[in-house]
Order: C-alpha cells, then sequence, then structure tokens
C-alpha cells in the first residue's frame, strides 16, 4: 500500500478535485483506492453523496486517528490510500505529510498560489517526504505555466503534464464522478490518466523528486467519527 497526500496551505488550489479524479482514474487502471477525507469541508464526503458507482471507499478522520488509521490500513489490501487535507496548516496536515509515500502539492500559476506553498514544502522537506508538485488551473496555453514550471522545477519534481482548468473537473464533481467518468473522451480526462500514470510510476519507483521528499483485508465499516463510511466493507 502506498499513501498520497494532497496537501498545500493554499485554499482552492485543487487538492480535493485532483484526489477524487485520480482516485477515479487509478480506479479505473485496476488499483483499489481508499480516500482519507481530513477535511472538515467535507468537499469528497459531498461528491460521494451524489455517487452512484462503486468505489473508491472514503471515510472521515481526524488529527487524533490518522496515526492508528494508517496502521490498519498498511495491512489492508488497498493499492492506494490518498489523503485529502484541508487549506490550514494544522496538526493533522503534518500527520497526514508523515503519513505519506508520495506528497502532491497542486500549484495554481499564480503569484499567490507559488507564494502560499511554501510553509507545506518547509514540513515536507523537515520529515523528508518526497513530494512532486503539479501545475492545476492552468490556462490552456500562457508564459505564466513556463515560468511557474521553470520555478517549480528548481524546487521539486514536476509531471510532464500540466491540468488545464476546465468546466468538466467541476461538473464532474457535481454529479459525483471523477473527471474520467463525465467526459472519457475529453481533454481533462487525457490529463488525469496521464497524471495518473505519472504518479503511479514515481510511487512505484524508489525515488520520487529532487527534493527529499516517494496488500491484506479491507478496513472495517467505519473509521473514525466521522459519518458513515460509503462502500468500505467489514474487516
Ligand atoms: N483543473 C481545474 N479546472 C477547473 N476547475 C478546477 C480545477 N481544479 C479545481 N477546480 C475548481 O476549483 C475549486 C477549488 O478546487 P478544490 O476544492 O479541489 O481545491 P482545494 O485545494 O481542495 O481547496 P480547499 O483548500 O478549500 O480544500 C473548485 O470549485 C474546483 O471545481
Ligand atoms: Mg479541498
Amino acid at each position: 500500500m502506498k499513501a498520497i497526500t494532497f496537501v498545500t496551505q493554499k485554499g482552492g488550489s485543487g487538492k480535493s478535485t485532483l484526489c477524487i479524479s485520480l482516485a477515479v482514474a487509478a480506479q479505473e487502471a485496476g488499483r483499489s483506492v481508499c480516500i482519507l477525507e481530513m477535511d472538515r469541508q467535507a468537499t469528497i464526503s459531498d461528491w460521494l453523496d451524489h455517487r452512484t458507482a462503486e468505489g473508491p471507499e472514503v471515510a472521515q478522520i481526524d488529527a487524533t486517528q490518522i496515526d492508528a488509521v494508517m496502521t490498519q490500513l498498511r495491512d489492508s489490501a488497498y493499492d492506494y490510500v490518498f489523503i485529502d487535507t484541508p487549506g490550514v496548516d494544522s496538526t493533522g496536515t503534518l500527520s497526514a505529510i508523515r503519513a505519506a509515500d508520495l506528497c502532491i502539492i497542486p500549484c495554481r500559476p499564480t503569484p499567490a498560489d507559488l507564494r502560499a506553498f511554501k510553509p507545506t514544502l518547509a514540513a515536507v522537506y523537515r520529515l523528508e517526504k518526497k513530494f512532486a508538485f503539479v501545475l492545476n488551473q492552468t490556462p490552456p496555453r500562457s508564459y505564466r505555466i513556463r515560468d511557474a514550471a521553470d520555478g517549480l522545477a528548481v524546487l521539486g519534481i514536476l509531471p510532464d503534464v500540466n491540468i488545464v482548468a476546465r468546466t468538466d473537473h467541476q461538473d464532474a464533481i457535481g454529479v459525483g464522478q471523477g473527471v474520467t467518468e463525465f467526459n472519457p473522451k475529453g481533454q481533462a480526462a487525457g490529463e488525469v490518466r496521464r497524471l495518473w500514470s505519472w504518479i503511479e510510476k514515481r510511487t512505484q519507483a524508489g525515488k520520487v523528486g529532487s527534493g527529499q521528499a516517494v496488500s491484506g483485508k479491507p478496513v472495517s465499516g467505519q473509521i473514525g467519527s466521522g459519518k458513515a463510511v460509503k462502500h468500505v466493507e467489514a474487516a
């Protein structure tokens, strides 16, 4: 099992959106995925409420539960655990970084986003975690993308695919789907599939990022104090 934590304290950069669509893309590629939601905004639980398709499993947890839950999940049948964190620095965020085999730091190509991830990056370095940036909500083409990519590549590794701002992402989440389900032949779906295969290669390879910082049985039906967990089977 590999844990992937979506983290940056900049709100709205795309942590939950990427977490959802990558989880669905991973599932479509044959992987079993469990999402741990640590954000009380509950973007992922709301998405789950609208979802009719099977999986991925979702559980709401808080900072006090993550260590125990991760211990349980390390022995589970899941190929991947995705952890969605809130857009604020917290003890939970630090625990989620600590639990990660790979941290994904989404970043829009804006000066505010490029400044805002610095505390996250500092924590990732301090905990010696593997990480990668993902440029999200980019224009289809712009000097901004190249400038941002050049800057990020100095600090850490960047996938060979950016996620362009496309309404498919917003519409997919609204109807409880991943973008690859919502419009399988669309460009957004293609980008997410490419990003997933890049991430999977990095998690399986020994090394992720130029910074330091890259199966058993299902977990029980309810992890933590959150809402009942949909789709998670009894151990
Ligand atoms: N590639 C994209 N194209 C279009 N819209 C996007 C894209 N990525 C994210 N969005 C939209 O941007 C908004 C913020 O995204 P999201 O909720 O995933 O960010 P977040 O980092 O999880 O925010 P928070 O820190 O508040 O949890 C959402 O409305 C989402 O639909
Ligand atoms: Mg979110």
